[in-house]
């Protein structure tokens, strides 16, 4: 009866709504913001250095993530073949974050140090040398290009705005430390480093 009076008034039905849309969003969002545990570094994180910075840009740019997630749940399936899940701690300084919603390919949070950087090269250079059946695409301009290490410092601000810690010592020697260096260097270190803070497999 009662049921009938709600359903069949709108605006009655409207203020339900709205009081369990509100309610439902407290009740997620209150936690989340009051706690630690996503704002958190995990215990021994530290900002990418200039070099992997780079890297992580080159990866963002050939649009990797359109086929690589970096985000282990917390599933069986998932921890048995990657490792351990992800926590939100170890993605406190990634902006963006990377965590990706589509797996063509395998996921890559935890691929650091799983193969050796030659693998990486020659992998990257054409997939098909070292996985035949595989569809991902070769990236041999990688190999030529060098990185200008003008806006490395620079891109460090702004991320220091947002709250990841990079030192002025960090800043001032950004562009020695990637000037010249060729973009395959900056990509393999930066996949070289995922994940590798929280390790259980292998
Ligand atoms: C069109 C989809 C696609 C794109 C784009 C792509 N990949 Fe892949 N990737 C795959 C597939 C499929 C595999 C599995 C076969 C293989 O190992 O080559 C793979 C495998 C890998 C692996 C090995 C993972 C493992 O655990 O064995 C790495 C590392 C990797 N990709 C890195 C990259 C990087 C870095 C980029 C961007 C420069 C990239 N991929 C872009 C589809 C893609």
């Amino acid at each position: 009866m009662k049921h009938k009076v709600i359903e069949t008034n709108i605006g009655i039905m409207i203020v339900f709504v709205i009081v369990a849309i509100s309610f439902g969003t407290l009740v997620e969002l209150v936690p989340l913001i009051m706690g630690k545990q996503v704002s958190e570094p995990v215990a021994g994180l530290k900002p990418l250095p200039a070099l992997e910075l780079e890297g992580r840009d080159i990866y963002i740019r050939e649009g990797c993530v359109g086929c690589h997630s970096q985000m282990v749940r917390p599933l069986r399936a998932e921890t048995e073949r990657y490792g351990h899940y992800s926590v939100a701690g170890e993605s406190v300084y990634n902006h963006p974050f990377l965590w990706g919603s589509k797996r063509t390919g395998p996921d890559l949070a935890r691929v650091g140090q799983r193969y050796s950087d030659d693998w990486h090269r020659a992998h990257l250079y054409n997939p098909r040398d070292v996985v035949p059946e595989s569809n991902m695409p070769a990236y041999p301009w990688l190999f030529d290009d060098e990185i200008n290490g003008e806006t490395t410092g620079r891109k460090m601000a702004a991320l220091r705005k947002v709250g990841v810690p990079y030192t002025d010592e960090d800043i001032a020697g950004a562009a020695e430390a990637v000037d010249g260096r060729k973009e395959i260097d900056a990509l393999v270190a930066y996949l070289q480093q995922l994940g590798t803070l929280l390790q259980t497999r292998r």
